[in-house]
């Protein structure tokens, strides 16, 4: 794909105003940031800018629920928080005050009803703030959001060297190299449905594994018990004695607290499948050694009830490969992270669904909109 104009075509931008679109939706706890991979990813956009003398307003979303502060990542960076409301005289007032090279964040985007309503007037107002519009936030990519979808056709806009990262690593995968090994987890399989129709025809194996691989089996008629399956009809018959595609052959299936590992068929209905068994791991281990091409997103079992052994297995083994290697997805990269392993991978993405519609669109929204 042609990538959008970049930061560094900017010309001297010494004093100028830019308002840069950050992803720094990163969890805190206790009021501090508790996780910044999101914030260190965001890092080499800001620093360049402030080094060649910008005056850098920084924009980002946080949270699920709006009234969420960014002040705990104001305090992380040590800069000056300032209120959502662009058209607030404070605002302005602490824009006015940066000398080159500084920054100010403003409040949670969010707070703002236009900015997911993608307002126009919204838009303007925080067009007005500033003379260039740099968009890093990958990760918020695929939403139809004032500050993502309006800010670009105000301003002169670019993108910083996360989003362009992203880009050229994840595209990687529509032309990779093969063996082509694509494992998909995760919870719930509409949103990852379009992927896996996608791949299908570039992948040369798909491991279908979370509780996607629940809802497969519940398709081909064996029994599921109490295990977490997709809530809305699917058509999967393209997965049916499909060739490439990997089910679990074995599954840590719990009835009444006791873990055990077992074939799918042999699943009572008082079980709850939540993570694949060791011949499994086994299957995907002798993949991994035959791959050149890595995609993962998705953990391979319910991370949210603990079931995160087999899935750091798999951290391991994709992290000691050969293989070009490219993972995303929050949950996984949380079990990444926790081994240690993140600078193993070929690329760890900031995305979570914008690393999923990336991939089985070819595009964002947001990057749309930026040509
Ligand atoms: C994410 O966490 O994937 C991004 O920050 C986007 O957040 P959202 O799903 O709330 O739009």
């Amino acid at each position: 794909m042609k990538i959008p104009r970049t930061i560094e075509e900017l010309g001297d931008i010494a004093g100028k105003k830019v308002l840069v679109r950050l992803d720094l939706n990163v969890p805190i706890k206790d009021g501090k940031v508790f996780d910044d991979f999101r914030i260190l990813k965001s890092l080499p956009t800001v620093s360049y800018l402030k080094e060649r003398g910008a005056k850098l307003i920084l924009i980002s979303h946080i949270g699920e629920d709006p009234g969420e502060t960014l002040a705990p990542v104001a305090e992380y960076l040590g800069i000056k928080l300032l209120p959502a409301d662009p058209k607030k005289s404070e605002v302005k007032d602490g824009i006015n005050n940066l000398k080159n090279g500084e920054a100010v964040l403003l409040e949670n985007l969010r707070q703002n009803v236009g900015e997911i309503l993608n307002d126009q007037g919204f838009a303007k107002d925080l067009a007005d703030l500033a003379d260039i519009y740099v968009d890093d936030a990958f990760a918020v990519m695929h939403r139809n959001h004032a500050s993502i979808i309006s800010l670009p056709k105000l301003l002169p806009s670019y993108i910083g060297f996360l989003v362009t990262d992203e880009i050229k690593n994840l595209s990687q995968a529509f032309n990779p190299a093969h063996p082509f090994l694509f494992i998909i987890g995760g919870a719930k399989f509409s949103t990852k449905i379009g992927l896996v129709k996608k791949f299908i025809d570039i992948a040369d194996k798909i491991f279908v594994g979370g509780a996607l691989s629940n809802t497969v089996f519940k398709y081909l008629g064996l029994p599921v018990g109490i295990s977490l399956v997709e809530s809305k009809t699917l058509d999967l018959n393209f997965i049916k004695d499909n060739p490439k595609i990997i089910l679990p052959t074995d599954v840590n299936a719990v009835s009444n607290g006791v873990p055990t590992t077992k074939k799918p068929s042999e699943v009572l209905p008082s079980d709850n499948m939540l993570d694949i068994g060791p011949e499994t791991l086994a299957i995907l281990e002798e993949e991994i050694s035959k791959a050149k091409f890595i995609l993962w997103n998705g953990p391979i079992g319910n991370y949210e009830k603990g079931f995160s052994g087999m899935t750091e297995e798999l951290a391991r083994l994709v992290a000691q490969s050969d293989a070009t290697s490219i993972v995303g997805g929050g949950d996984t990269i949380a079990s990444i992270k926790n081994l240690n392993l993140l600078d193993k991978f070929t690329f760890v993405s900031s995305g979570g669904g914008a690393m999923l519609d990336f991939l089985a669109n070819g595009t964002l929204p947001g990057i749309e909109s930026l040509r």
